[in-house]
């Protein structure tokens, strides 16, 4: 099957969600030929109106049967969702691309960014998982540094949007702008983590808690960039650290990243062209010019920008890096629907 000869019948669960409606302008963009659309979500917003390359869609309730007709899902509509709802659309012959955290360290499930480990689709057995949205910008980065001098530990802190955390932290910024400027405050509604109790405000704040506590006292997403980061980079033995922070931007993930590599670094320009070889990656460093990426100039990119590349003053294998991405594309519908063109490009669907 080639891109050019098939084209297929897709599902997009979650379809009314931030990452939902990136994955419609994605799809729209992609080389994918599209038979037929089903947009699915909860029976909160059964009948909404969605458009899909200028064609008004009915949203329908995201039940089983519906996968009986259809070759692919792009699933983004939480773990316990995708729990329910993925195995059954694979019963059905389906492939599910999945960005929640569910079945991410699932021994024969891939955990895939195309530029970094496309290998590993071809193990699949119908379920496919979307890693991390901070775990996938900081892979495209590390990778190919790990090719050419080795990694021996990472310590990242994470500088993350609100969209990040779904429709209803995106709605918690807004309002709480809204009422600063009418001279009010609102009652925080949604962040950190809208399953818990306690609320904190995000304008004029940073959180430093992405999901909830583990009793290590790494919050869950800063244990999901580590575990992740293993998985992709088949490295189990890397020591990572990672501080994962909430900050009032609406869309594009930063993070300062701290890497000791395998080996002593002699030349910086080997260093700079290493990172300027890798696929997906554009370096925009040039502190001569204040040249250096923001969650401004990536908003809406599929590629992961780093700058602030700078040796560490103290450890001689020591290397500082700023990595930024738009967590809704790259770090989640950009990502999936190319890992969709990518099983189309192997004949792996
Ligand atoms: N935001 C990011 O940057 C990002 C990055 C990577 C991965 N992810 C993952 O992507 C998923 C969606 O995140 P989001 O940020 O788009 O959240 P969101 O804005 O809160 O959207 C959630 C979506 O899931 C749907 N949904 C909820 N319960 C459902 C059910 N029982 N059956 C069918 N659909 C259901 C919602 O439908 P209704 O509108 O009907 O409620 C909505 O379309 C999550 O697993 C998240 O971890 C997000």
């Amino acid at each position: 099957m080639t891109v050019q000869e098939t084209s297929y019948r897709i599902a997009i669960v979650g379809a009314t969600g931030v990452v939902g409606q990136e994955m419609i302008r994605q799809l729209e963009k992609s080389r994918v030929p599209v038979a037929s659309l089903k947009l699915l979500a909860s029976e909160r917003s059964r009948g909404k109106m969605l458009h899909f390359r200028g064609e008004p869609y009915t949203v329908e309730v995201a039940d089983p049967s519906v996968f009986s007709s259809v070759d692919v899902v792009l699933m983004s509509a939480g773990s316990s969702t995708a729990r329910a709802l993925a195995p059954e659309a694979a019963r059905r012959g389906a492939i599910v691309i999945d960005n929640s955290s569910a079945f991410r360290m699932e021994e024969d499930v891939p955990l895939v960014v195309p530029e970094v480990n496309p290998e590993a689709l071809a193990t699949h057995r119908g379920i496919i998982a979307n890693p991390n949205c901070s775990t996938i910008q900081m892979v495209v980065a590390l990778k190919p540094l790990a090719l050419r001098y080795g990694l021996k530990r990472v310590v990242v802190s994470t500088y993350q949007a609100v969209s990040g955390a779904g429709a209803g932290a995106v709605h918690q910024l807004q309002s709480e702008l809204e009422a600063a400027q009418r001279g009010e405050t609102v009652e925080p509604s949604y962040l950190p983590v809208a399953s818990l109790n306690v609320k904190y405000p995000i304008v004029d704040n940073v959180l430093p808690q992405i999901d909830r506590f583990e009793t290590n006292g790494f919050t869950f997403e800063e244990m999901k960039m580590i575990r992740e980061t293993q998985k992709i980079l088949d490295a189990p033995e890397l020591e990572i650290a990672a501080t994962c922070v909430r900050v009032p931007v609406t869309v594009g993930h930063s993070e300062s990243v701290y890497v000791e590599l395998g080996r002593e670094l002699d030349d910086m320009d080997e260093v700079m062209e290493t990172l300027r070889a890798q696929e997906g990656l554009v370096l925009w460093d040039d502190p001569s010019v204040q040249k250096f990426p923001t969650p401004h100039l990536v908003r809406g990119e599929n590629e992961v920008y780093v700058g602030r590349v700078r040796r560490d003053l103290y450890r001689a294998n020591g290397l500082h890096l700023w990595i930024v991405a738009d967590n809704l594309v790259k770090g989640a519908a950009g990502n999936a629907v190319q890992i969709l063109e990518k099983l189309i490009d192997n004949d792996l669907l």
